[in-house]
C-alpha cells in the first residue's frame, strides 16, 4: 500500500492492513509525519494544536499494542524539541524519527532472532500463534525471526502455525512467510494444538507479543493463552519474543492491559460468508492476557530473561 493521508494510515490500522505491534508502532509515527507534511503551511499556533490533535487520532486507533503509544510518545517529545525551528523542522524531525525506528526494529528482530535461536535444538517442532513475522515488524520478525535465524544456521525446524481464528494471521500470513523462506510448516486449526502437544513430541512454543507489563504478564492474540495454558499442561516451554519497545514497565500487571474488542462480524462473517445464525451474540477480544508464570522465557534484543520478570524501562 502506499499511504499519503494519516486517515489513510490510521484506517489501515484499525482494519488490519497494517497489523501486528512494532509494524503499528513504525506506522503510527510515518502518521504523524503525513499529518505534519499536510498541517506545515499553518502558523505555528494553529500547527502545533491540531498536529498533536492528529497525534490523538493516531492514538486511538488499537488500544492494546503498547508499540503505537511508545512510537507516539517519541514523535511528542520531537515535536516538542523542534517546535521552535518552525514547521518544516519538526515534518522533517518525524519523517526521520519514522525512518529510525523503522531502522530501529529491524535491528532489534535481528538480535531477537539470534538469542532466541539458541533456545531452539537442532532438530525441533515449535508451534507458533497469530504473525509475528516481517509482516508485523519493521521486517524480519520477532518470533518468526527466531525461527529463520535458526533456520539458516542450518538447525531443522518444523513449525506448526495455528491457524488463527478469526482473522487467520497464521494460516494467511505466517504459513506464507515460513514457506517463502523455505522453512517447513504445518497449519493446523487454533483448537488442534493441545492435541498435538498430547500426541507428537512439540519442543516449545513462540509467540511475539503485544504488550508486556513489568510483572511479564504478556497480552498476545487471543489464543496465546490457551496455548501457554496447554504447553504448561503438556511441559513445552512457552517462549515469547518482543522487542523493548513492546515492553510497558508502567503497567504493573496484564489486569491493567487494555484489551480491545472487535466487531462481531470478524467471527460471523470474517471473510464475506456467513457461518452462525443472524443476531447471534458474539464477544470477541482481539488479545489475551497470558500470565508470566506461563512464561518460560521472554526474548528481547537485549537477551533472554527468565522468571521472575522485573521490567523497569523500555529505554
Ligand atoms: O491483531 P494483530 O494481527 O495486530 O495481532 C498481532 C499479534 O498479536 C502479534 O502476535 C503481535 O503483535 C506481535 S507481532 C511481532
Amino acid at each position: 500500500m502506499e499511504i499519503t493521508d494519516y486517515r489513510v494510515m490510521n484506517d489501515a490500522i484499525m482494519r488490519l492492513a497494517i497489523r501486528g505491534a512494532p509494524a503499528i508502532g513504525i506506522a503510527g509515527v510515518f502518521a504523524a509525519a503525513l499529518a505534519a507534511k499536510e498541517l506545515v503551511n499553518l502558523n505555528p499556533v494553529d500547527f502545533l494544536y491540531r498536529l498533536k490533535g492528529a497525534l490523538r487520532e493516531i492514538a486511538a486507533t488499537r488500544p492494546t499494542a503498547v508499540n503505537l503509544f511508545w512510537g507516539l510518545k517519541r514523535a511528542e517529545k520531537l515535536i516538542d524539541e523542534y517546535a521552535e525551528e518552525g514547521n518544516e523542522a519538526v515534518f522533517k524531525g518525524l519523517k526521520t524519527l519514522g525512518q529510525e525506528i523503522l531502522n530501529e526494529d529491524i535491528a532489534m528482530c535481528r538480535a531477537i532472532g539470534e538469542h532466541g535461536a539458541k533456545l531452539l535444538p537442532d532438530v525441533c517442532t515449535v508451534i507458533t500463534h497469530c504473525n509475528a513475522g516481517g509482516l508485523a515488524t519493521g521486517g524480519f520478525g520477532t518470533a518468526l525471526g527466531v525461527i529463520f535465524n535458526a533456520h539458516s544456521a542450518g538447525k531443522k525446524v518444523h513449525v506448526y502455525a495455528d491457524e488463527t481464528r478469526p482473522l487467520l494471521q497464521g494460516a494467511r500470513l505466517t504459513t506464507w512467510e515460513l514457506m517463502r523462506a523455505g522453512v517447513e510448516v504445518t497449519l493446523i486449526c487454533d483448537n488442534m494444538a493441545a492435541d498435538l502437544m498430547k500426541l507428537k513430541k512439540v519442543d516449545c512454543c513462540i509467540t511475539g507479543a503485544d504488550r508486556i507489563a513489568a510483572n511479564g504478564d504478556t497480552a498476545n492474540k487471543i489464543g496465546t493463552y490457551g496455548l501457554a495454558v496447554s504447553a504448561e499442561y503438556h511441559n513445552v516451554p512457552f517462549y515469547v519474543a518482543a522487542p523493548y519497545s513492546t515492553l510497558d514497565a508502567g503497567t504493573k500487571s496484564g489486569d491493567d492491559i487494555p484489551i480491545e474488542e472487535r466487531e462481531p462480524s470478524e467471527v460471523v462473517e470474517g471473510f464475506g460468508r456467513r457461518i452462525a445464525p443472524e443476531g447471534v451474540k458474539v464477544w470477541s477480544p482481539a488479545f489475551d492476557v497470558t500470565p508470566a508464570d506461563l512464561i518460560a522465557a521472554i526474548i528481547t534484543e537485549k537477551g533472554i530473561h527468565r522468571p521472575p520478570y522485573n521490567f523497569k524501562d523500555n529505554a
